[in-house]
């Protein structure tokens, strides 16, 4: 299966579907998530609005959290086409965390049996019935547990071809907007796999993909995790984005043995205390604030309505 064509597999080679127990507790039901919206810290939101060409090349709007209660959020997602990403789930609903948490040991001991979560982190993901996420990569093991709507998730060989170095470390360092290079013509070499409420998926660590949503509000929960060499080799790549920043060639983390990643984990870490290569993120303007009724559910932002971001 093309999708196993990874070069950071890790313990899991190809995309896999798993059951949890989630749906059943309630949690991705209309009031539960209202509540959630309405006490959830405002600086752990990202709401997004993504726009395609004809090319299938995507521009960005973000939206400030805005001041709609958490009712009236809720129905700006389920009107609108806004992705809205609530980061820290351990931080901002510990009880769906907690029981998240259970269902991720019970199924990575299952089956993936030899893999150590050494960090997680959660992120609940509301997004209207036609969002779409464009193809990107995560820098870790993803498993994302899908609790309301359907989606169809696009997971992409992780090769020099489909997923670039270079790109790779620009996107790890946070020195661009954009994600990894995308062109139509990988479509042929994705695996596409649709997600039902009660199933979660997993994916070859650092696989590119991309996710659209098929015509229903979804709710999902994307739990992101290191194990011990995902995280040497991310570090790695951070070290060769600052060593390629001061004008060197690293060479490919493909070719480097566990001392050597390592090693330039170890160095990534000094270099990101020292501040060796400043975030170009962290300070970027809104576009929008959430409304339901508005184009797409993005409302115009003036100064009243930015007040409430983080
Ligand atoms: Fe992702």
């Amino acid at each position: 299966m093309t999708a196993s064509m990874t070069r950071y597999a890790g313990p899991i080679s190809q995309a896999a579907v798993h059951a949890h127990a989630l749906v059943a507790n309630g949690f991705a039901e209309d009031q539960a998530l209202a509540e959630v919206l309405d006490r959830y810290p405002p600086d752990l939101f990202d709401i997004n609005l993504y726009d395609y060409d004809d090319e299938g090349q995507v521009s960005l709007r973000t939206g400030a959290r805005g001041r709609l209660n958490g009712a009236e959020l809720l129905e700006a997602i389920q009107q609108g086409r806004l992705w809205v990403n609530m980061r820290d789930v351990e931080r901002g609903w510990p009880e769906l965390w907690q029981a998240t948490m259970a269902e991720f040991d019970r199924i990575m001991g299952e089956a993936y049996p030899g893999l150590k979560a050494v960090s997680r982190n959660g992120q609940l993901i509301l997004s209207s019935p036609k969002a779409r996420v464009p193809y990107h990569f995560d820098a870790s093991g993803v498993i994302l547990f899908h609790m309301r709507g359907r989606k169809r998730l696009f997971v992409f060989p992780g090769d020099e071809a489909h997923l670039p170095e270079r790109s790779m470390e620009q996107v790890i360092a946070r020195q661009t907007t954009e994600e990894i290079p995308y062109v139509r013509a990988f479509e042929q070499d994705a695996q596409a796999i649709d997600l039902e409420p009660g199933q979660a998926l997993t994916w070859p660590f650092f696989a590119p993909h991309r996710v659209e949503n098929l015509d229903r509000f979804c709710v999902s929960l994307s739990v992101d995790f290191q194990t011990w060499s995902s995280r040497l080799r991310r570090g790695a790549l951070y070290t060769n984005a600052v060593v390629r920043s001061r004008g060197g060639a690293p060479r490919s983390t493909d070719q480097m043995g566990t001392p050597e990643l390592a090693a330039r984990w170890a160095a990534s870490v000094l270099l990101k205390k020292t501040g060796a290569l400043k975030s170009r993120l962290e300070n970027f303007e809104r576009d929008f604030v959430p409304q339901a009724g508005a184009v797409d559910g993005a409302g115009r932002l003036n100064a009243e309505a930015a007040g409430g971001q983080g």
